[in-house]
C-alpha cells in the first residue's frame, strides 16, 4: 500500500475484533510512530505506553468515563491501547504537536498493516487524573499523559476510501 493509499483508507475504527495486534504489525507501528516529527528532534521528551492487558485498558476507559460522564465503552473496547506521553516541562503545545505527527504516523501505518485505531481525546485526561492508573501504565516519572489512541483490527471489514476532497477551507494568498 503506498502512502496516498494509506492516508485514503485511514478512518476512525470504532469496533474491534477480538485478536492481538500481530507483533510484526505492532513493531510497524511503533518504528512509524518513532520516525514521526518531534520540535528540535528531542524524542527524548516523549515516551510510548503500549497497553494489551484486558484489565489496564478496562481502568482506561472507566478513568475515560469519569472525564466524559459517559456510561459506554469510551475506547470502542479494543485489543490495545497506545498512550503517547511528553516530559512535563516542555510546553504543552509542543508536546501536543509532537504527539499528533507521531500519532499519526502510527494510524497510517496501522492502516496499511490493515489494522485501525481511533484518537480518544479525554483518555490521556482520565489517565493523567488517576495517579494510581499512570503508576500502573508504568509512565515514567516527569512525564504526563497527552495523547492516547485504541488500535487493533477491524470488526468489519470496510473498505471504503476517503475522496480526498477539500474538507477544510484553504486560502492561497
Ligand atoms: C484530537 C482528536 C480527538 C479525537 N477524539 C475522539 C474521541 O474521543 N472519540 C472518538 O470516537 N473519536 C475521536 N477522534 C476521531 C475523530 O472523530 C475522527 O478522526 C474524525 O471524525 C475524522 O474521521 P476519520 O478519522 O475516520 O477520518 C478524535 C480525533 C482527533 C484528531
Amino acid at each position: 500500500m503506498d502512502l496516498k493509499q494509506a492516508m485514503a483508507a485511514r478512518h476512525s475504527v470504532r469496533a474491534y475484533a477480538a485478536k492481538q495486534l500481530d507483533e510484526a504489525a505492532l513493531d510497524v507501528i511503533l518504528r512509524a510512530g518513532c520516525a514521526g516529527p518531534v520540535g528540535m528532534g528531542r524524542y527524548e521528551n516523549l515516551h510510548i505506553t503500549v497497553v494489551q492487558d484486558a484489565g489496564k485498558i478496562a481502568r482506561i476507559s472507566q478513568a475515560t468515563q469519569k472525564v466524559t460522564g459517559s456510561q459506554d465503552d469510551p475506547l470502542y473496547g479494543p485489543p490495545a491501547y497506545i498512550l503517547l506521553s511528553a516530559r512535563a516541562e516542555v510546553d504543552a503545545g509542543i508536546s501536543f504537536v509532537n504527539a499528533a505527527g507521531v500519532m499519526q504516523n502510527m494510524a497510517l501505518a496501522a492502516a496499511e498493516q490493515g489494522a485501525g485505531s481511533v484518537i480518544i481525546w479525554a483518555s490521556s485526561q482520565g489517565i493523567e487524573q488517576d495517579a494510581q492508573l499512570k503508576a500502573d501504565l508504568g509512565i515514567p516519572a516527569g512525564y504526563k499523559a497527552v495523547l492516547g489512541a485504541s488500535f487493533g483490527y477491524p470488526a468489519q471489514t470496510d473498505s471504503t476510501l476517503k475522496d480526498m476532497g477539500m474538507t477544510i477551507s484553504v486560502n492561497r494568498v
